[in-house]
């Protein structure tokens, strides 16, 4: 199968031209200009961006969380990355407190396989790591799964002590893996969060309010010390928040491999979304919405490179049924939002078209950082011979309205309802082959394989 795709500017996260892209089979074949072969199918991009397909390493699918599962499976979540412009998402399976690391890899390929529309990877959500358990980890990572999520928030159900993570960050270190932390002080939380129930503070606006931003940075301070005593690298998952963003960034002035993601929830959205209903629950996630001058805080640490990556942490649940079950009490409101299919167009305008940052800093953002951070790079994460042709047409002049009438994950809100941005995706292929077309999907379930992911290239 031969495609050629025509008269496209080709943006990387260091290129920028005009030129055709011949695609054979499952790559990238030929890049140059005006190219003049017989192929089984062309597309004319003359107009528009051709891009790397998005990259998203944090998501959620079918994960079971606060006593119900997010509301995407592997298929709906994966095709609504798709009509998003995201043609890989790295999914977090989970080891499960007395269960072992190979068992929890084990349960989310039952989950994965034959479902997705989009390549995936691996993290592992690690709860338990004896002495010991480096055999277990270093299998997993011969056989893809080379980062490990661990976190200081959620007693009970997935906080790690800081021996455990010592452990664990020290035996990923010896072998170029990495741990990824949910860095927040959850024992002090909890304290807070009893509080403000016994004083019937119960609306949904209370999650944000007990959850401070300084809980945030002491979990990231704790996180890149204990990474600097176990000599391993650390990457901070969806950080919110400036307080945090400047223990990054002190640590990486001192030279230590600390590197953090941020989210489009923490650019857009602010406490103030929560207001003092109910409909506040659309945003119960954690860490939560901050004060709206963070935002600009953040886009500076993107601009920085204090901030490599922009994930989504997609974890939706319906407000009917799923977060109603703390409709008395915030601390029961399954915590996580949508957003897998917002993110390219949400960060190209707010990014690119709102000057923030440029054009090459948004495709590394939402594709390339993230492709060398978690071992994908160059089979993912660019446009080059021999890559994945994995490529998004994109028309940046297109205006697109957020809403869930016109949205495909399987959630009955959005986060960004009635939002107008400039940029839209037009096009997606996924390995050669177009996936979404003309607002339609073009794909089926179980297109996507599994990738065994390499080590970070970053460090
Ligand atoms: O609220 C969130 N973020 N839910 C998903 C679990 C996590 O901590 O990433
Ligand atoms: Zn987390
Ligand atoms: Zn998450």
């Amino acid at each position: 199968m031969k495609t050629l795709i025509r008269n496209g500017r080709i943006v990387t996260a260091v290129d920028d031209y005009k030129a055709d892209i011949l695609v054979e089979d499952e790559l990238v074949s030929v890049i140059g200009a005006k190219l003049e072969m017989e192929t089984d199918r062309v597309i004319d991009a003359a107009g528009k961006l051709v891009i790397p397909g998005g990259i998203d390493p944090h998501t959620h699918l079918e994960l079971p969380f606060g006593g119900t599962s997010s509301s995407d499976d592997f298929f709906t979540g994966t095709r609504a990355a798709a009509f998003g412009g995201t043609t890989t998402i790295i999914d977090f399976a989970v080891q499960n407190k007395g269960e072992s690391m190979i068992q929890g890899v084990d349960n989310w390929h039952k989950k994965a396989e034959g479902k997705t529309a989009i390549d995936y990877g691996f993290h592992l959500i690690t709860t338990e790591f004896e002495d010991g358990a480096e055999r277990e980890m270093y299998q997993l990572m011969d056989e893809g799964v080379t980062s490990f999520k661990l976190f200081m928030a959620y007693p009970g159900v997935f906080l790690a002590d800081d021996a455990t993570i010592f452990r664990a960050m020290s035996a990923a270190g010896a072998r170029g893996g990495l741990v990824c932390m949910h860095a927040e002080n959850g024992i002090v939380i909890n304290e807070i969060i009893k509080r403000a129930i016994a004083a019937g503070r119960t609306a949904p606006k209370y999650h944000a309010l007990t959850r401070p931003t300084i809980a945030e940075a002491e979990g990231v301070h704790r996180a890149i010390a204990i990474a600097e005593m176990a000599e391993s690298p650390v990457y901070i998952v969806h950080l919110s928040c400036a307080d945090a963003l400047n223990q990054v960034r002190e640590a990486r002035d001192r030279g230590l491999p600390a590197f953090a993601e941020t989210c489009p929830q923490y650019l857009f959205l602010s406490l103030d979304d929560y207001g003092d209903g109910w409909d506040g629950a659309k945003y119960v996630m954690t860490p939560p919405l901050r004060e709206k001058w963070n935002q600009a805080e953040l886009w500076k640490g993107l601009r920085t490179d204090d901030l490599q990556v922009i994930s989504t942490d997609h974890c939706p649940f319906c407000m009917k049924e799923q977060k109603e079950l703390g409709r008395d009490d915030f601390s029961k409101i399954p915590n996580g939002a949508p957003g897998v299919e917002n993110r390219m167009s949400l960060i190209y305008n707010g990014g690119v078209v709102e000057n923030r940052i440029s054009l090459n800093r948004f495709v590394e953002l939402t594709s390339t950082a993230a492709a060398k951070m978690f071992g994908l790079f160059p089979k993912k994460g660019t446009i080059a011979v021999n890559s994945d042709a994995d490529i998004v047409i994109f028309d940046a002049e297109k205006e697109h309205t957020f809403g869930v009438a016109n949205e495909h994950m399987n959630v009955d809100y959005s986060s960004y309802e009635g939002k107008t941005v400039k940029g839209k995706v037009e096009t997606v292929l996924s390995r050669g082959r177009v996936r979404v077309e003309n607002g339609e999907y073009k794909g089926k379930a179980g297109d996507g394989q599994f990738l065994k992911r390499g080590t970070c290239v970053n460090i």
